[in-house]
């Protein structure tokens, strides 16, 4: 049963040290999140409560208690410093969502270094970007994703490990290759866990801005204050809860709520390794019981495409509480999922940077279809003039989202990229990059974001890595990536391409195109469409100017071009 306590007593003497007190950390103390999420649960008395279980499309079914959890979890920690990583090595994940994606994160974690999650779909250049700027050491990842990795393991001096954790025994290893397979190989009891401290590195996130490579975001271990005390007031999440985040550990969500919130409060989380599909969503929750469930819009727009008889095929009155993350959680999918489960998603708002939820729809708070909630307690939130940077008093008025820099989960750094840090601060303020407005009730409106990144169903795409995949093309002279409206995934990408002499665009020059950045791009950065022009709107000193494109396919006003800026 819930125990909600309002959002307003919430906030009364707000302080972070109430999840230290709870998870009885004292500054200057050690702190591990791998530790976290698995021993303490056990030193709790809760070692036989089932930490995770595990579906996959073949209707395979794996569950592993907190005991189960600390054994692997040790046991990847044990194997890793035994082939002489160190703390602070990047260690990347590349995998489907299997338990050896959940275990090998938090072992990784335990030995003090540095966890990578990158999205098994990528293509081989996505990775290269990133395991190249990250130097990354290690790579864990299953024998059906391997040959990615041997593609460009020449190219990477830096990684020395590739670490599979389903190899065949009947077939060779190449050079580097090792394999960790925790189910033939005996687990460990005991792991010396490094004792990392609040400001030790945790996890690595690369997320796509406009310009230059995805940048690496850095985490550290004192995340799980905010992490924690997030799960536990806006998930809602207590002791008898199965909770259901559907994200992917690739991304922040999969890794801040997927793994360390849902460990960390010592609840049963559940993970299905399918697709999407409307009936093997709901069979799911009903089979496991899932009592809270932390989605995505794409997902719910999905769903209600799928329509309300789907849903009555199911018993779904497990479910407790409902959250949404990742894009706007427009109005509609709120009555919607109203109507048909009895529970309103609520919108959470955060990013990769911020590490943590920041603005919410609190449980037990009154929900405004369509507006992403109000900042949690310990956030100090505004929007801000576009101009002066300073926060706009009047409610209603449109300017950027600020957060006062602090909050435990909050990003350190980008990856050997200070000064891009820097750059995302104006007037005190950390600007995540997106545009909103308040009400006179203090309720957040999100407008939409302030630069030229997609996101497509929830996942950010930069236009400058579509671009320069569609440039290595000799058919290609120029391209502008933009996003074009979408029923389901709200936005999709979109190409307009300038062909250089003697090709033709037509359907058959599209398909060449298309099928060369496949192998470059993960399948979510792929433009749904490719415009051949015969050339770009461009300012003065020939920037590419993406503004006009985009406004064209969302039928906007293009506005004033006769003075083409000039940068
Ligand atoms: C967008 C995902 C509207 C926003 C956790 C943000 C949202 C970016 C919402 C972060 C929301 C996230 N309403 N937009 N509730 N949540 N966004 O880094 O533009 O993959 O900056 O982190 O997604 O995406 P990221």
């Amino acid at each position: 049963m819930s125990n909600i306590i309002s959002y307003e007593e919430r906030l009364k003497n707000f302080s972070w040290k109430a999840a230290e007190e709870e998870l009885e950390y004292k500054e200057g103390n050690v702190i591990n999140i791998g530790w976290y999420c698995s021993d303490r649960i056990c030193n709790m008395g809760k070692a036989d409560k089932t930490a995770l279980i595990w579906e996959n499309m073949a209707g395979v079914e794996r569950k592993y208690s907190y005991n189960d959890l600390r054994l692997t979890t040790n046991t990847v920690g044990n194997f890793l410093r035994e082939l002489g990583i160190k703390n602070e090595d990047r260690v990347c994940l590349f995998m489907d969502k299997i338990p050896e994606l959940y275990i090998g994160l938090l072992g990784v974690l335990k030995i003090g270094a540095i966890a990578q999650p990158l999205f098994s779909a990528f293509g081989d250049e996505s990775l290269f970007v990133r395991l190249d700027n990250a130097e990354t050491t290690a790579v864990i990842t299953q024998k059906k994703h391997a040959p990615k990795i041997r593609k460009i393991m020449n190219r990477l001096p830096n990684l020395k490990h590739l670490i599979i954790v389903d190899h065949d025994p009947a077939k060779p290893l190449g050079p580097g290759e090792v394999v960790l397979d925790l189910h033939t190989m005996p687990w460990v009891d005991e792991l010396e866990i490094f004792p990392t401290k609040a400001e030790s590195p945790s996890v690595l996130h690369y997320t796509s801005g406009t310009t230059g490579q995805p940048k690496g975001v850095k985490h550290v271990h004192y995340s799980l204050i905010s992490q924690y005390l997030t799960t536990k007031w806006v998930l809602d999440i207590q002791d008898d809860d199965i909770y259901w985040c559907t994200a992917d550990p690739g991304w922040v969500t999969g890794t801040s709520y997927g793994i360390i919130g849902g460990f960390a409060t010592g609840a049963t989380s559940c993970v299905m390794d399918v697709g999407f599909s409307a009936d093997a969503w709901y069979k799911f929750i009903e089979k496991h019981k899932v009592t809270m469930w932390y989605s995505a819009p794409t997902a719910i727009r999905s769903l209600m495409k799928a329509g309300a008889d789907v849903v009555k095929k199911y018993k779904l009155t497990s479910l407790r509480h409902l959250a949404s993350v990742g894009e706007p959680l427009n109005s509609e999918a709120v009555v919607w999922s109203e109507k048909v489960f009895g529970k309103a998603f609520h919108d959470t708002y955060w990013q990769t940077e911020t590490g943590s939820i920041m603005i919410c729809n609190f449980p037990g708070m009154k929900i405004k279809p369509g507006s992403m909630g109000k900042p949690f307690p310990g956030i100090e939130a505004c929007v801000l003039d576009t101009e002066t940077f300073e926060p706009l008093t009047e409610s209603g008025k449109i300017g950027l989202i600020g957060f006062k820099p602090g909050w435990p989960a909050m990003m350190r750094t980008y990856w050997r990229n200070e000064a891009t840090y820097q750059n995302k601060f104006k007037n005190g303020w950390y600007l995540p990059g997106d545009r909103s407005s308040i009400d006179n009730e203090g309720y957040y409106w999100f407008v939409g974001r302030d630069d030229d990144v997609i996101n497509t169903g929830g996942h950010l795409v930069s236009p400058f890595e579509v671009e320069s995949a569609l440039l290595e093309n000799e058919m290609v002279a120029e391209s502008a990536v933009v996003s074009k409206p979408d029923d389901i995934n709200m936005e999709v990408v979109k190409a307009f391409v300038t062909l250089n002499p003697g090709f033709e665009g037509n359907k058959d020059t599209e398909l060449i195109i298309m099928n060369f950045i496949r192998k470059k791009l993960s399948p979510l950065a792929m433009p749904q469409e490719i415009e051949f022009v015969p050339n770009l709107p461009k300012t003065r000193s020939g920037k590419i100017m993406r503004r006009i494109l985009k406004a064209k396919e969302w039928g906007e006003e293009i506005g004033d071009t006769s003075t083409l800026e000039d940068d």
